[in-house]
């Protein structure tokens, strides 16, 4: 029998339409007498709009409308947060009143001819403010006072501290970072009477739907999201940010298509980031590294309009043993835009403050910092007190040792030379909760032999348009060649967001369900065909192998191509529809990802220059369904991890909250010179309790523990120890190895 597809490297199969510059992003999208709005963005950080005089602007050439809170049409909000499925990014809706909650917040949409004519009224829209004092940093605001917004405990932390013979207590500070895709955010929105059809660049076209039936106050089929290719996302592009309404409002108001692209400026203020963390870590030990005490209070700013918490506290029960642990988190309002989701979120910043303190430990006690893991690895979750469903990280651990060499090691500060420069190694753990939801997906076969898989999901680069053939590869023995994903589009089954690393667990039992369902029908064709070789069998002892209808038992070479019994009967194609909820017994247990990186950084004192030399990454992520978009996700998470450690950065005004480095001159991202030497391995393990392929997801993990392998790895060459990210060289200048 031939090797399964699953886990095989298959080349993304929509790799060529990229490439070749075929795939259409949401803008990219040719639509017939389209116009451009461009958003007037409010330059102060908190106060009330007083005037907009738009006289100018709208006298100007080619512009049809200067649309603000005073002459637009009503949006709504949604209807809160019991609408489990709704997530909008900011609470109100744009122009909803005239007061202004952050700096970069729409006040006004030009709309013209061209995109040059809408820019240049958008800039002579004259918008008079009574201004307040913005509130810009976290010190600005006394407090939090009052209970956290998130409270964990077991035993009695403070105690257990407070008596523990060796501790830390160190503050660990991440910074606010931008995802920045590579792909802004854009939407075009095209009116059809009281239908809206949205081109939009989403991690969720299904929740897009929802969201824009709500804000619109449409029934939920006057609204089509198609979302056919996305240019990442990394969390921003979770929910609906305002100029998607806006552009929907827009085109209503005018009865034209609208376009509405974010430039690359407002990237920064209206469509998410990660907000900063302050971290105070408590760690409480015996002198032989054993845990027993950890607290973890955590501070995140976030906007006037809404509440988001970057859950760095979420891995602090799960990721060690430990008995006593507490574990807070609190918000501080700011006249900054929201907050999202930023890959790895709440686990990526949290895992930095939680393993930079247990390195910290690790050198107090001269323990090795693996060592130190292991002797407090966690058996079971002892927050939940279940069972993982499947752990392997101890063989991550020494799989990744081994193929790093830790053995070599020497831990000495700047006790590790190449030539002129002091070698650094650092190891880091990553966890990620799995996650499984419910989804819908059909599947197709036609009379030309070919199949088709469809499902209202969408791919951000992951990966999902080969996953989602590869299961009906693997299901009906068709060749992925023959096999088109579609999905994207809103109008199909609805299907999972990606989001949360759930898409892959979430996706492929719907459509290992719709693919089964359908072969059950070509073996019922098959067996009621007048001229089939199988007319009058029992469909149970017929099966389906390598696309061809055989008996059960004999070689699939003594069948016929399914195609041909379709020829046959006269029929077009066959299809089948599945729907899956989530793990059955998921509930029993813990599930999550686990995973390390072995960190190699080069010091070179005389140019005071640091570089990732060398990752080694270990996944414990499930079966692998897709072997190469897997490795991609890794690979692209541990640069970003690169990145994080060493560069990204967003730097607000003290005065008004601007985002000083709004563009990609200043605000610095790994580019390939800073990418490193790296090797991803997989255990590939199959999760026995997700589902039937046991894969859980990859998007998010990649990137939870690079940067403390980092600061950790600098430590280890420079003595010197970066508690507040990202690491720069004028921090490293008071090593004592630098000249
Ligand atoms: Mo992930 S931050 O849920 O895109």
């Amino acid at each position: 029998m031939a090797a399964s597809v699953i886990g095989s490297a298959v080349t993304r199969v929509d790799g060529r339409l990229k490439v070749t510059g075929a795939a259409r992003y949401a803008v990219d999208h040719p639509i017939d007498g389209v116009v451009y709005g461009v958003p007037v963005a409010s330059t102060i950080g908190s106060g009330k709009i007083t005037a907009i005089d738009t006289s100018a602007a709208e006298k100007m050439p080619g512009v049809l409308a200067v649309l603000h809170h005073g002459n637009c049409g009503a949006l709504y909000r949604t209807a809160g947060p019991f609408e489990q499925d709704i997530w909008m990014s900011e609470s109100r809706p744009p122009f909803e009143d005239d007061t202004v909650y952050y700096y970069g917040q729409y006040v006004a949409l030009a709309v013209a001819n061209t995109f040059e004519q809408a820019q240049d009224a958008a800039a002579h829209v004259k918008v008079s403010y009574r201004e307040q004092k913005p509130l810009t940093r976290m010190s600005d605001v006394t407090g939090p006072t009052g209970p956290p917004h998130k409270h964990y405990a077991r035993g009695d932390a403070e105690a257990a501290f407070n008596n523990a013979p060796v501790k830390i207590d160190e503050t660990y500070v991440t910074p606010t970072e931008t995802h920045n895709p590579m792909e802004m955010h854009g939407t075009i929105a095209v009116w059809n009477g009281n239908k809206v059809m949205l081109y939009e660049t989403t991690q969720g076209v299904m929740n897009h739907l929802g969201v824009m039936s709500q804000t619109l106050g449409l029934p939920i089929e006057d609204v089509h999201i198609v979302s056919p290719f996305v240019g990442s996302g990394f969390g921003c592009k979770l929910a609906p940010w305002p100029h998607s309404l806006l552009a929907a409002m827009a085109a209503r108001k005018l009865r034209l298509p609208v376009k509405v692209s974010v430039p690359r400026n407002l990237m920064f203020t209206a469509v998410g980031h990660r907000p900063i963390t302050e971290q105070r870590v408590r760690l409480g030990a015996t002198q032989d590294g054993k845990l027993v005490a950890t607290i973890h209070e955590v501070k995140n700013p976030t906007s006037q309009i809404d509440d988001y918490m970057e859950n760095a506290t979420e891995p602090t029960p799960v990721m060690y043993s430990c008995p006593n642990v507490t574990a807070d988190q609190w918000l501080v309002k700011l006249n900054i835009g929201s907050p999202m989701a930023m890959r790895g979120p709440g686990a990526n910043p949290g895992m930095y403050a939680l393993d930079s303190a247990l390195d910290e430990l690790a050198v107090k006690l001269n323990l090795d910092p693996l060592e130190i893991r292991l002797r407090n690895y966690a058996e079971k979750d002892e927050g939940s007190g279940r069972p993982f469903s499947s752990k392997h990280l101890r063989e991550c651990y020494q799989r990744g040792a081994e193929r790093f060499g830790w053995s070599r090691r020497t831990p000495g500060v700047g006790s590790m030379r190449d030539g002129n420069e002091i070698l650094g190694w650092g190891v880091g753990s990553a966890i990620w909760g799995a996650g499984r939801g419910g989804a819908q997906a059909r599947v197709r076969l036609s009379a030309d032999g070919r199949a088709r898989v469809s499902s209202a999901t969408q791919d951000i680069g992951t990966g999902t348009y080969t996953v989602m053939a590869l299961i009906v590869a693997d299901k009906t023995g068709i060749p992925v060649e023959r096999i088109d994903s579609v999905l994207g589009d809103s109008s199909l089954p609805p299907g999972p967001m990606s989001g949360g690393s759930t898409a892959t667990a979430t996706i492929v039992p719907a459509v290992a369900a719709a693919s089964v369902e359908v072969i059950g029908r070509v073996l019922e064709l098959a067996s009621r065909t007048d001229g089939s070789p199988f007319m009058g069998a029992d469909p149970k002892t017929l099966a389906m192998t390598g696309g061809r209808v055989h008996k059960q038992g004999e070689a699939p070479e003594s069948g016929v191509p399914f195609e041909s019994l379709l020829q046959l009967r006269k029929v077009a194609a066959l299809e089948a529809e599945a729907k899956t909820g989530g793990a059955p017994d998921a509930h029993n247990y813990s599930m999550h990802c686990f995973g390390t990186h072995f960190v190699e950084v080069g010091w070179d004192p005389g140019i005071a220059r640091l570089r990732v030399r060398r990752i080694v990454t270990v996944m414990d992520a499930g079966r692998i369904i897709s072997e190469k978009t897997a490795r991609n996700q890794i690979l692209g998470a541990a640069v970003m991890g690169v990145g994080m450690g060493m560069f990204e950065e967003t730097v607000y005004d003290p005065r008004n909250a601007k985002p000083l480095n709004n563009n990609f001159a200043d605000y610095l991202v790994a580019t390939n010179a800073d990418v490193p030497e790296q090797e991803v391995i997989f255990l590939d393990y199959p999760d026995p309790v997700i589902g039937e392929y046991g894969a859980r997801g990859i998007g998010e993990i990649g990137l939870v523990g690079v940067a403390s392998a980092m600061t950790m790895a600098t430590y280890h060459a420079t003595g010197v120890r970066v508690r507040e990210l990202p690491i720069r060289v004028e921090k490293l200048m008071e090593s004592s190895s630098s000249v």
